[in-house]
This record gives C-alpha cells, structure tokens and sequence, in this order.
C-alpha cells in the first residue's frame, strides 16, 4: 500500500487529494494548521475507506515546523510515495503596501515550504528509484496578477526544474495549475469573485482527478479542463503586453 502525505489536506484541492487517494486504498499523512479538522478529516477517511492516516499540525510558514515535515519524509522506516505540497492561500495585499509581511509570509509558505518539501520528498523517492511529487501551482503562474501570480510562477519553473533534475530517476514530478476553484480559497483571502463568470468556475474533485491521471502519465505541467487549457494557450501566443493588460483589468475587479 502507498502513503501519500498531502500538506493543507483539510479544505478545498488538498481535501479533494485526500478522498481520491483515500479512495484508491492509499494511506495517507495530511499537514495543517487546525488539529480539529485534521482529527475530523482522519476520522472520516479511515472509517470510510480502512486506511491508515496520520496527522501532523504544522504552521509552514515557520520554517522549524517545516523541517519536521520534512523529517518525516526522509524517514526511511516509513516511505512516503507521493508528496502533494498544496497548502496555499490568496493574497489581498498589494506590491506597494509598506507592509510587506502578507508577501512574505505567502513566500514562506508557498514557496520555501514547497522547496524543503520537494528536496526532502526528492531525495528520498530518489533512493528508491520511484515516488510522485506534485506541486500545486495556478493558471496565475501564466499570468500577471501581483505578488500571487509571481509566487505561483516560481512553483510552476520549480517544478519543471526539479522534474529535469528527476528526470530518468523514476520519479515523477507535476505542477498542477487550475483555475479559479470552488474552495474556501477566495473567502479567506476576502477575493471579490462576482465578476467570475460560473464557466470559469472548476469542481475541487475533477480537478484532481485530471491532475492524477496527468501526475500517472508523466505530464510535467498539467491544466484541468479544456476551457483553460484553451485560455492558457491563448495567453502563450499572445504579445506579453496584451497578457499584462488584461490581467490588470483582472487585478483591479478583484479588489
Ligand atoms: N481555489 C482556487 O481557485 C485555486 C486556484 C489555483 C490554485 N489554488 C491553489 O490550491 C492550493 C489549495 O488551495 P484551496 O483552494 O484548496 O484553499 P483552501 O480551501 O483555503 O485550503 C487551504 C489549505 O491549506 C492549509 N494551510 C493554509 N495555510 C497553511 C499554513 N501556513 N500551514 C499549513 N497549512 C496551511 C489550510 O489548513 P489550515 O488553515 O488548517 O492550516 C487548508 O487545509 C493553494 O496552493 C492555492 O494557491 C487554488
């Protein structure tokens, strides 16, 4: 049997992640900040599914937490097969706020959580010669929408970088971009979405089983649904100015 540890498996993609793989007969280790919602989420998986799942309360934006996760995926004893470093949230702030610690804290936990993860997940899968490692990114890493498309850009050239450095190793490596999501995503970072049309709008569960299907045969960038696949490459083969102007235009009606 396979175990999967899923950083943020309590809510929204990461939850998604959970019951699909739960479903599957994996085991699973599931990472958050809130040990009742963790409890809750590995009461419910091991009743329904007879998996084992074990949790671990951790704030990733504090890099001695980090560390103990990434502990528990070099430990030898106890393999972790598939690494999926999801935890993320939206970011309100903007690049001109003298207060810059909602940037930084976002870089803490969505992009040096994500590099120690993946190092730790890496060089463990390496020794065994197999393993999975997605990184949850966005359809923002193509964009320009401030400090969260610069972000998820960085996780989704990481991830092509660590899927080279991979590569032949029998290792697999994913960067999941979707677009807007139904989660608590945008109410916790307070995101007006009324000018999202309903067509834009993606369901956690399909999301994540076009990622797995995408992650199984090897696809180092994978972008559920056919309208964003259509949208990104749209924006691939546009002028860059014309992607900046429209994700102004975007920026200021989220606001
Ligand atoms: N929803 C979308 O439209 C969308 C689109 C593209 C990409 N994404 C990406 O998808 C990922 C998951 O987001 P979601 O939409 O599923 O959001 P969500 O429903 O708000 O879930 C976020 C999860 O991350 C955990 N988390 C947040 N901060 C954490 C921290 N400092 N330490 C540990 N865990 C933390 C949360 O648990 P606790 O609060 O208990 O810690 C929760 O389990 C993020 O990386 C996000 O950027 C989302």
């Amino acid at each position: 049997m396979a175990t999967a540890l899923i950083t943020g498996g309590t809510s929204g993609i990461g939850a998604a992640f959970a019951r699909a793989l739960a479903a599957r007969g994996n085991d699973l280790v599931l990472v958050a900040r809130n040990a009742d919602r963790l409890s809750e989420i590995a009461t419910e998986l091991k009743e329904q599914y007879a998996i084992n799942v074990e949790t671990m309360v951790a704030d990733l934006a504090v890099r001695d937490e980090v560390i103990g996760i990434a502990e528990r995926l070099t430990t030898a004893e106890r393999p972790v097969d598939m690494l999926i470093n999801n935890a993320g949230f939206g970011i309100r702030a903007k690049l001109i706020d003298l207060d810059t610690t909602p940037h930084e804290h976002a870089i803490d936990v969505m992009i040096r959580a994500v590099l120690m993860l993946g190092a730790a997940a890496g060089w463990a899968m390496r020794q065994r010669g197999s393993g999975t490692i997605i990184n949850v990114s966005s359809t923002a890493s193509f964009v320009t929408m401030g400090g969260y498309s610069a972000i998820k850009a960085w996780v989704t050239t990481y991830t092509e970088g660590l899927a080279n450095e991979l590569h032949g190793t029998g290792v697999k490596v994913t960067a999941l971009c979707p677009g807007w999501v139904r989660t608590e995503f945008h109410e916790r970072a307070k995101i007006n979405v009324r000018s999202i049309p309903d067509l834009l709008w993606l369901d956690a569960d399909r999301v994540v089983a076009d990622c797995l299907e995408d992650a199984a045969a090897g696809k180092v960038v994978s972008i559920p649904s056919k309208r964003y696949k259509a949208l990104i490459t749209i924006c691939e083969h546009l002028p860059h100015r014309v992607v900046r102007a429209v994700s102004r235009r975007m920026t200021s009606a989220r606001h």
